[in-house]
């Protein structure tokens, strides 16, 4: 049910967005204004939103539109969008939020809906309900194979329309008839068929139209829309002032223009809803027929009697496009045949009769082929597969009706509110209450008014106005419509809801007339007058009419009169019987939907936008019940929400449920009103509900609710920052990491290369190292280099540093070569040095040493011993130095300087005796002294004449050989020298004759005693300890010692 279904399986949320713009343009739900029991207020608060084109406005969830008489961008894909998207009490009133909560019903919660629109004729109805339709096709856009079914239900009603629909004074395009509309969907929520039915069309606008407006819009569409041929065939003229039912309709060139392009529309929606072109032809052959049947001219005979003329083309043209027997139609429109308990008796027509028969085949005809119609479009719209649907149902039905004079029409139509109004009270009363009890809160008795009694006194059985008026008309006798009214005032005086001519009080007697009465209905009080109410109700076609009907060639014709009707003598049931039956169909259907309405209400009389007429408004607000809606929606309690719902709006009012409240969503609330500071009666806690008394209360939470989004957004926007800083950062991480990897990948592929250099570098050291005394190749170049240059910076380091350091650091293979180069160039570079570095006096002792060594070395074995030491000059003890001194200073010639002094022991030439002896050497001669006796010179021989021996071995004999000149000197001389090489090289120094030395190595030297003729042995031998004596055989025994 609609208005107070709160406690839905979907919660709905909240109105509260908005309520922060109601100073602007009012309240957008009527609950929410402070002054509900106002009607002035409530007309204000349309009016201030309907100013700013704001047309809808809920009453709960009752919607409330205003026609604005012009178009607003309201209806685009965005506004669908924003709709689909969001729940109901979230955005804006509007009829899209009604279509679309009840399309989420059917499709999320499976049940079943209907939308109940009603309002004044010209309020906005009809476009209502094509703009719900037009919603759900939009809406389910993405659901392909629907498209069919969708294009059927849009384009079902241009035929519709146009069969149904009429201008008026109020309306140019006003529904002559009462519309429910099931939209069938399937499980996925597409449309997927539909199913129409249709209610008390106002057939006898067929007929005659009040001044000002028009017939159905057909006629005047064919006349003006239908080609050559078409109106040739259907022998029409392309004018509506030819034909008795359409030439009253005024001079409407708007309209009049619409008609040709309207008709096209009609022909294509034909197409679209699969009425075929044979049936399309028969349709036109009846509309034709019946602006034939209106020019029909009776002419009274002689016998007061209704008779055709012959001639009569009209007559004709019927029967040629219905296919019926001319004749029999010309008889049946002038004559009545009565089947009286078995007794036919047919009797002519008077002339008012016969154009009253007339009349009613032309309605009938009319009316059974717009039922047809439905029907046409109701087996083009099943769904092709035969399931059970839920379906959304929508009721385009007249709202109550009060004109100054009002009829049959009226009374129905108003009957059918009564009933809706009924429905309504039945659903939202009861719900509202179930819902306090289920809240578990004390019901407070809401008054209002409910009209039960009213629909009792229309329908009820035997005691009703409708079972007055079909008794009145099925008795025998002469009924009539007085005679109807005269039973109602009898029976009905002591209703309080029926005022009788005689029951008014003078003022109303003084606007009521006789044949009037009066209901006062929920809405307000209608004055009915009773002419023609019989007749209607009767609504006769005499069987002559319905028999030529039945046998019509035109099948839709044949169809909509069947034989059996004729045949039939039970009476159909009366007009308002078969519309209170209906109307108790509808109600059943309805009952077992959840309902939402829609309530319209048309600004101003004259059709135009932009001017509202607070008196033209008022009135409706009145005859629609919208205060009694507002007040049953208001009798308890203002607000109503879930206590999740009403919580997550508000938490952020109290510490204790912001940001989250973690126990129960009523404790929450409860925390919250605590904080709020609500007074006692300003709200109830029900079961899963907070219920507030006062708008004021919510517009006080709201406030405050709006004021604190500041902070929200700031938190809002903190958490956004951080958000974006983090996804920033998230970024420039991914990419850091990137760029290291790609470093880290550059540095370890440099790390690699360097690897795989350094490996082939040491490889190719150890093969240089394994080849390194090899001819130099690739491999080992590299390594010899290193070790040339290796072993020259160790060799600039490690270089001998003295002359007789023969020691050389050792070299590579390769620099074999070199090192022997650089050893011998470093050699003579010390050598040279130290050449250079020597004085005269070690120079001069150097040069004996060479000449020492090429003389003696390898020769003589005592040559090692003599190597270290220096030459001495003297090898004389210091006592004999002066003795020495003193022969050089007396005995020696002045140009002779003494060279060289030793001890040496002089062994005799016969014995061998050994005597000390001095030995001088001078730069000419060498001379022996008596080392014992003072020096006595005993030899002196000139140098350069000397010669002389010595042994190979140790020993220290000298043999100078004297040459036989100077044998005075009794042969040569056996010397024992301690410092033999020595002293033989200062000789040879003075002498430079090297020659003059033999080194012998024999074991035995001779050597000349005196004269040179004798001849003495001198043996040699190796042995120990070393001496020098006379042996046992008389020669002179040298032993050297071995070294
Ligand atoms: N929402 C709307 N937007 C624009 N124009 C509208 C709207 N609703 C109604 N109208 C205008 O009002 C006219 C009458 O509307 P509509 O035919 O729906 O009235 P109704 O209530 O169905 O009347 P009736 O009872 O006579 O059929 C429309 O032809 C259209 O011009
Ligand atoms: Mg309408």
């Amino acid at each position: 049910m609609g208005e107070f279904q709160l406690d839905r399986a979907v919660p709905k949320p909240t109105m509260e967005k908005n309520l922060h713009n109601r100073d602007v343009v009012g309240v957008q739900d009527f609950v929410l204004l402070e002054n509900f029991e106002s009607e002035e207020a409530f007309v204000d608060n349309l009016k201030r939103r309907y100013k700013e084109n704001l047309i809808y406005t809920y009453i709960g969830q009752v919607l409330v539109a205003v026609n604005p008489y012009k178009n607003l961008p309201i209806y685009g894909p965005a506004e669908v969008k924003e709709y689909s998207r969001s729940h109901f009490f979230e955005a804006p009133p509007h009829i899209y939020a009604i279509a679309d909560n009840a399309y989420l019903s059917l499709k999320d919660e499976h049940r079943e809906q209907c939308i109940l629109i009603s309002g004044e004729s010209g309020s906005g109805k009809t476009e209502s309900s094509k703009k719900i339709i037009e919603y759900i096709a939009a809406r389910t856009e993405h659901l392909r194979n629907v498209h069919v079914v969708k294009e059927k239900l849009l384009q079902s009603n241009p035929v519709l329309e146009s069969f149904g629909n009429a201008k008026t004074n109020k309306n140019e395009n006003s529904s002559r008839f009462g519309k429910y509309m099931d939209i069938q969907f399937n499980y996925e929520g597409g449309p997927v068929g539909g199913n129409i039915i249709n209610y008390l069309l106002e057939k006898s606008r067929v007929v005659s139209q009040v001044q000002g407006e028009r017939n159905f819009h057909i006629f005047y569409q064919l006349l003006a829309g239908g080609d050559a041929n078409t109106l040739n065939r259907l022998k029409l003229e392309n004018n509506p002032e030819m034909y008795n039912y359409t030439k009253d309709c005024g001079k409407n060139d708007t309209l009049k223009s619409k008609d040709g392009t309207q008709f096209k529309a009609v022909l294509k929606a034909m197409d679209t809803i699969e009425i075929g072109k044979k049936d399309q032809d028969e349709i036109f052959d009846i509309i034709a027929s019946i602006l034939h049947i209106g020019n029909i001219k009776f002419v009274i005979n002689e016998n007061g009697n209704a008779e055709v003329l012959n001639h009569d083309a009209n007559t004709e043209n019927i029967a040629k496009l219905l296919g019926c027997n001319l004749n029999q139609l010309r008889d049946a429109l002038t004559h009545r045949t009565i089947d009286a308990r078995g007794d036919v008796v047919t009797s002519p027509l008077s002339g008012e009769l016969a154009q009253f028969a007339r009349n009613a085949l032309a309605k009938a005809i009319y009316d059974r082929l717009f039922t047809w119609l439905v029907s046409k479009l109701n087996s083009s719209l099943q769904p092709t597969e035969r399931n059970i649907n839920p379906v959304i149902g929508i009721l385009d039905i007249y709202g109550f009706e009060v004109f100054k004079k009002n009829s049959f029409e009226q009374f129905c139509i108003n009957f059918c509110n009564e009933k809706l109004q009924q429905l309504f009270i039945h659903l939202t009363l009861k719900s509202e209450q179930e819902e306090y009890l289920r809240e578990g809160i004390v019901w407070e008795p809401i008054k209002f008014f409910n009209n039960q009694i009213i629909c009792d006194l229309i329908e009820e059985k035997h005691k009703g106005i409708i079972a007055f008026m079909d008794e009145e008309c099925l008795r025998p006798g002469v009924p009539t419509d007085l005679s109807f009214l005269a039973k109602m005032n009898k029976h009905l005086a002591s209703h309080d809801h029926f005022i009788g001519h005689m029951k008014a009080d003078l003022k109303t007697q003084k606007s009521m007339g006789r044949d009037e009465f009066c209901l006062v209905h929920y809405a307000g009080d209608v004055t009915y007058n009773v002419t023609g109410f019989l007749e209607k109700n009767n609504d006769l076609l005499f069987r002559d009419l319905r028999e030529v009907m039945s046998q019509s060639t035109n099948s839709i014709v044949a169809k909509c009169f069947s034989n059996t009707e004729w045949q039939n003598k039970k009476r159909p049931d009366t007009a308002v019987t078969q519309f209170k039956n209906s109307l108790n169909d509808l109600v059943k259907i309805l009952m077992g939907k959840e309902p939402s309405y829609v309530r319209c209400i048309k600004p101003n009389n004259l059709q135009v936008g932009g001017q509202f007429d607070d008196k033209v408004v008022t009135h409706q607000v009145k005859y629609l019940g919208l205060m009694e809606n507002l007040r049953v929606r208001r009798a308890g309690f203002a607000y109503r929400r879930p206590y999740e719902l009403f919580l997550q709006r508000y938490k952020c009012l109290s510490k204790a449920t912001w940001p989250n409240y973690r126990g129960s969503p009523k404790d929450g609330v409860n925390e919250l009103i605590k904080a709020l500071k609500y007074g006692e009666d300003e709200y109830r806690m029900g079961n899963t509900k907070l219920f507030i008394r006062f708008p004021k209360t919510l517009f006080n939470t709201e406030d405050a609710f709006q004021a604190k989004k500041n902070d929200l957004a700031a938190i809002i926007q903190s958490h956004w920052k951080g958000l974006m800083q983090r996804r920033r950062f998230l970024i420039m991480r991914r990419s850091a990491i990137v760029i290291q990897k790609w470093v880290r990948r550059f540095l370890a592929q440099r790390e690699r290369e360097r690897r795989k250099k350094a490996a082939e570098t040491i490889r190719r050291f150890i093969k240089g190292f394994i080849t390194r005394n090899g001819p130099p190749n690739e491999d080992n170049k590299n390594f010899i280099e290193i070790a040339k240059s290796h072993w020259l910076k160790k060799l600039a380091t490690s270089l001998p540093k003295h002359v007789l350091d023969k020691s050389w650091p050792p070299c590579p293979f390769a620099c074999k070569e070199a090192s022997e180069h650089l050893h011998r160039m470093h050699c003579n570079h010390i050598a040279r040095k130290y050449r250079l570095a020597l004085d005269p006096k070690k120079k001069k002792q150097l040069e004996m040493k060479v000449m020492a060594e090429s003389l003696f070395k390898g020769k003589k074995k005592s040559y090692q011993k003599s190597l270290g030491p220096w030459f001495q000059n003297e090898r004389v003890s210091s006592i004999q130095l002066p003795l020495i001194q003193g022969f050089t200073g007396s005995s020696m010639p002045k140009d002779e300087t003494l060279q060289y002094s030793t001890e040496v022991i002089k062994y005799d030439r016969k014995q061998y005796k050994p005597r000390d002896r001095v030995l001088l050497v001078t730069n000419k001669a060498m001379y022996l002294l008596d080392g014992k006796k003072e020096f006595k010179l005993k030899h002196r021989l000139p140098l350069d004449v000397l010669e002389h021996v010595v042994t190979n071995e140790t020993d220290g004999l000298l043999m100078v050989k004297i040459p036989p000149a100077l044998k005075k000197d009794k042969g040569d001389l056996i010397l024992s020298v301690p410092h033999l090489i020595e002293a033989v090289i200062k000789i040879l120094d003075i002498t430079k004759k090297t020659s003059s030395l033999s080194i012998v190595d024999t074991g035995s030297i001779t050597h000349s005693l005196v004269n040179g003729k004798q001849v003495g042995l001198i043996e040699v031998k190796t042995g120990n300890p070393a001496s020098i004596a006379r042996a046992k055989n008389g020669h002179l025994l040298v032993v050297a010692a071995t070294p």
